[in-house]
C-alpha cells in the first residue's frame, strides 16, 4: 500500500474464530510471529456463535487479550467524538452531546483481566466458588498515567482518573500513584471520580470530560457507555499502543454475529482505526486527518448505514460506505 509518500507493507493474518478454524488456536503461533515483528496491527472483531460453546482458552475473546497481552498494548485510547452531522443519532438530547470530544484511556494488560489467582473452586464446606482477582502494580498505574497526563498537554488538559477507592484497596492505591504522576504535569488539572458517578455524569452532563483516565474493567464499561453518546458504537475507533508507539487498531464493537454476511455493518470505527493508526504509530498526522476529512465528507454527503440512519438521508451497506470513503479520499 502506498500514499502520502508512506509506504506501508501488509500481511495478513488469523485470531479469533478465523485463528481456530485455521490452526485451532484463537491466537495462533504463526499470528503471533507476525504481530511482534510488525509495527502495527489492524484487528476486525471477534467473536461468532458457534463458538461460544468452546472451552475458555479456544473462545475468540481469549485471541484478543493474548494479543493485547503479547503486544504489551496497556494504553487503550477510545475517544469518543460526536460528528455534527451525527447529533440526532445519539439517544441523548442534541444539546447534550454536541461538539463532544472525549478521550477514554483504558489501562489494558491488567486488573482484574489478568490478575491471578482465579477459578471456580470447592470450598472445605462443599460448596463452590467463582473468584477473580484485582490488582495494579505501581508501575502498571504509573506508565499509563503518563499516557493519560501527555494526551491530556495534547488537548484541553484535564484528566479524570475513574476508580471505586471507596471500596477497593486497588482503586485506593491507584489513586495514590496517580495523585504521584499528576504532580509531573502542573499543566494539567488532575480529577478523581468514582466509577459509579462517572457513569452517571457520562449521561448527565459528558462534555465536562477530556480525558478519563481508568483501570481495564472499568474501561472497558465506560468505553461502551461513552459511545453510545456518539450514535453508534459503529463509528468509534481504538488505539492500544505500547512505551514504543507500537500498536494494535480495532473497532470499538464486537463482530455483531446476529447482522454477519449482511453487508449493512458500519465500516467506519476500523477505517477510523486505521487513521489513529497513522496518527500514533506512524506519526503522521496529515495523513489520519486526511482519512477522518473523507469520513466527514460521506456523512456530509447524506451516507448512513443502518446504525446511523435517519430519515431523509441515504442508506447504503457495507461496502458501499468504504466505496464512498475511498472515493472521498
Ligand atoms: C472490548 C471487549 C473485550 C474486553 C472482550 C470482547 C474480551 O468488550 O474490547 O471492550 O472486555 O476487553
Ligand atoms: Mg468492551
Amino acid at each position: 500500500m502506498r500514499g502520502d509518500g508512506l509506504k506501508i507493507e501488509m500481511e495478513y493474518a488469523h485470531i479469533g474464530g478465523a485463528g481456530y478454524d485455521a490452526a485451532g488456536d484463537p491466537f495462533p503461533p504463526a499470528t503471533e510471529k507476525l504481530v511482534l515483528a510488525a509495527d502495527a496491527a489492524l484487528m476486525g472483531a471477534v467473536g461468532g456463535y458457534q463458538y461460544d460453546t468452546l472451552p475458555r482458552e479456544l473462545r475468540p475473546e481469549r485471541g484478543l487479550l493474548r494479543i493485547r497481552k503479547a503486544l504489551n498494548a496497556f494504553a487503550n485510547l477510545r475517544p469518543a467524538t460526536v460528528y455534527p452531522e451525527l447529533v440526532n443519532a445519539s439517544t441523548l438530547k442534541p444539546e447534550l452531546v454536541s461538539g463532544l470530544d472525549i478521550m477514554i484511556l483504558r489501562e489494558l494488560t491488567g486488573d482484574i483481566y489478568f490478575g491471578q489467582p482465579r477459578g471456580i473452586r470447592t470450598l472445605d464446606s462443599g460448596e463452590r466458588e467463582g473468584f477473580d482477582t484485582m490488582r495494579y502494580t505501581a508501575s502498571e498505574i504509573r506508565r499509563v498515567a503518563h499516557v493519560g497526563f501527555r494526551i491530556a498537554q495534547k488537548r484541553n488538559r484535564k484528566v479524570c482518573s475513574v476508580d471505586k477507592a471507596n471500596v477497593l484497596d486497588t482503586s485506593m492505591f491507584w489513586r495514590e500513584i496517580v495523585t504521584e504522576v499528576g504532580k509531573e504535569y502542573p499543566d494539567v488539572a488532575l480529577s478523581h471520580m468514582y466509577v459509579d458517578n462517572a457513569a452517571m455524569q457520562l449521561v448527565r452532563a459528558p462534555k465536562q470530560f477530556d480525558v478519563i483516565l481508568t483501570g481495564n474493567i472499568f474501561g472497558d464499561i465506560l468505553s461502551d457507555e461513552a459511545s453510545m453518546l456518539t450514535g453508534s458504537i459503529g463509528m468509534l475507533p481504538s488505539a492500544s499502543l505500547d512505551a514504543n508507539n507500537k500498536g494494535l487498531y480495532e473497532p470499538c464493537h464486537g463482530s455483531a454475529p446476529d447482522i454477519a454476511g449482511k453487508d449493512i455493518a458500519n465500516p467506519l470505527a476500523t477505517i477510523l482505526s486505521a487513521a489513529m493508526m497513522l496518527r500514533y504509530t506512524f506519526a503522521r498526522e496529515d495523513a489520519a486527518q486526511r482519512i477522518e476529512n473523507a469520513v466527514r465528507k460521506v456523512l456530509q454527503q447524506g451516507l448512513r448505514t443502518a446504525d446511523i440512519y435517519e430519515d431523509g438521508m441515504k442508506k447504503v451497506g457495507c461496502a458501499a460506505m468504504g466505496d464512498a470513503v475511498v472515493k472521498a479520499l
